[in-house]
């Protein structure tokens, strides 16, 4: 692996151009345990390791780049959510953030529930044993075939989001004699603070049902109709990398206010309600991303607070992270083929992945921090732009970062936090091949989502 120097780029904070970063941390050769799993340590060398095995090993046995997940630290997090929630709550793993069948194993020995989006994410649970009574299955437009498959194997319950799926999947239910579990996702018109593309609670997108106009109100007269549905409760989703509980009040709240509407109109009290997920984690060590058990403490005394004010029976409470799992357990490792210093500018490092492994940033301007994990270096930081290998100058990885000036053609660098929205979203852009997830524990590293190969695009493409 090569070590010599590259000429010089900008490097100090008294020269950096105009940018969203802070200054370069004291030390780069010390890994903020905010941003990386529990299980990530430096050796006196330098070599960064994950569950006990070094990345030159890893890199060496599993090519890059690579997702490497820390299952220690995925079921940790699993068991921190649930424990914080106690007996009588529900918490259901989003899916969407990262869905495997190793995952899925995890999460029915850990005794967490699965949210689903799709039938893809719907196979892949059943197939790897998680019992379909433990399954939500979510989605603003499901087709009548998935409704079918989730009934007929039994899901816990289906998120009912549109007039026309309430009567779809009474009617798939009545026609399989079976009565579903519902809930009904309510939008609550709270502007959560976050991207636009990841916010979902104001009025203006495609999720939902208002509760503004008493369309709620009306979906819920509808379910409670038809026989085909049991109507468990209410659900809303507010966005998502959200740190402040404010927003998660509001929506309690006016969740509550509609329990109470319910309790007025119909005299039924529903057992159940479900406040989504989107709690944000630590991509950078700016973010402060609260506890489990913070979460928890704060939810359940906004609902009980509500509901005693209104005199309704504190209903079930689920929740929904993804990302809050399995967002800080994986980074993913890339090695640097080139290193182009601009002057006055910044210095750009190319990796052998991009916006197909990881579109987070291209996409929603996300931020990310990065590390050279293959050797300690003491040389000065340098800002540096992370950048793919794609076809397009917004093929950026990690925007604003400092990396000691030496880094060059060979060294691994690895970006953290990079478990949730990553692999899920991954794509072929110009026939990239997706990498792999490789899980890492107590010493022992196994595939658990093998690399593409040239094959699998090939056998896709049938002439
Ligand atoms: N529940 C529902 C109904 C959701 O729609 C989502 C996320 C979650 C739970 C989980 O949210 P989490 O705890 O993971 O934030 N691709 C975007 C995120 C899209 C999230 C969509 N729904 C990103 O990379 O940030």
């Amino acid at each position: 692996m090569s070590r010599s120097a590259h000429p010089a780029g900008p490097r100090h904070a008294d020269v950096l151009p105009e940018g969203h970063y802070a200054a370069p941390p004291a030390d780069l050769n010390v890994l903020d345990p905010k941003v990386w799993s529990q299980t990530v340590t430096r050796a006196a060398d330098g070599a960064v390791s994950v569950g006990g095995i070094e990345v030159a090993r890893l890199a060496e046995e599993f090519g890059t780049p690579a997702y490497f997940l820390d299952e220690a630290d995925f079921r940790a997090r699993c068991a921190a959510w649930r424990d914080a929630f106690g007996p009588d709550a529900d918490v259901f793993y989003a899916g969407k953030a990262f869905l495997s069948r190793a995952v899925v194993r995890w999460l029915h020995e850990e005794g967490l529930n699965l949210d689903v989006c799709s039938g893809g994410e719907l196979s892949t649970a059943l197939s790897a044993g998680m019992p379909a009574e433990r399954i939500a299955f979510h989605g603003n437009n499901k087709t009548e075939e998935e409704i079918e498959r989730a009934v007929e194997a039994g899901v816990g319950r289906i998120v009912l989001d549109s007039f026309q799926e309430i009567v779809r999947v009474a009617h798939i239910a009545d026609r399989l004699g079976k009565r579903q579990r519902v809930q009904i996702r309510v939008t609550v018109g709270v502007e959560a603070h976050t991207h636009e593309f990841i916010a979902t609670a104001h009025e203006d997108q495609k999720f939902g049902i208002a509760l503004a106009g008493g369309q709620a109100a009306e979906a819920v007269r509808r379910a409670l109709k038809l026989d085909g549905l049991e109507l468990i409760g209410i659900h809303s989703h507010i966005g998502s990398q959200i740190f402040d509980m404010a927003g998660f009040e509001v929506a309690a709240r006016r969740v509550v206010g509609l329990l109470a509407e319910i309790r007025d109109e119909h005299g039924v009290e529903l057992p159940e309600i479900d406040l989504g997920g989107g709690l944000g984690i630590a991509y950078t060590s700016d973010d402060d991303p609260r506890e489990p058990h913070e979460i928890a403490k704060a939810l359940n005394e906004i609902v009980t607070r509500e509901c005693e004010a209104a005199s309704l029976r504190t209903p079930r409470i689920s929740v929904e992270p993804g990302r809050a799992i399995v967002g800080p357990t994986a980074f993913t490792l890339y090695t640097v083929g080139t290193v182009k210093p601009l002057d006055g500018l910044r210095t750009y490092v190319s990796v052998d992945g991009g916006m197909s492994d990881n579109i987070r940033t291209a996409l929603y301007d996300a931020e990310y921090t990065v590390a050279l994990v293959s050797r300690r270096s003491d040389a000065e930081p340098a800002l540096v732009r992370v950048v793919g290998k794609h076809c397009e100058s917004g093929d950026i990885v990690v925007k604003d970062a400092f990396l000691p000036a030496d880094v060059a053609p060979g060294d691994l660098i690895a970006v953290p936090a990079t478990g949730a929205y990553c692999r899920s979203m991954a794509s072929n852009y110009n026939h990239a091949l997706r990498p792999p997830v490789v899980a890492v524990r107590d010493g022992a590293a196994r595939v658990i989502v093998r690399r593409e190969t040239e094959e699998d695009l090939l056998r896709l493409d049938v002439g």
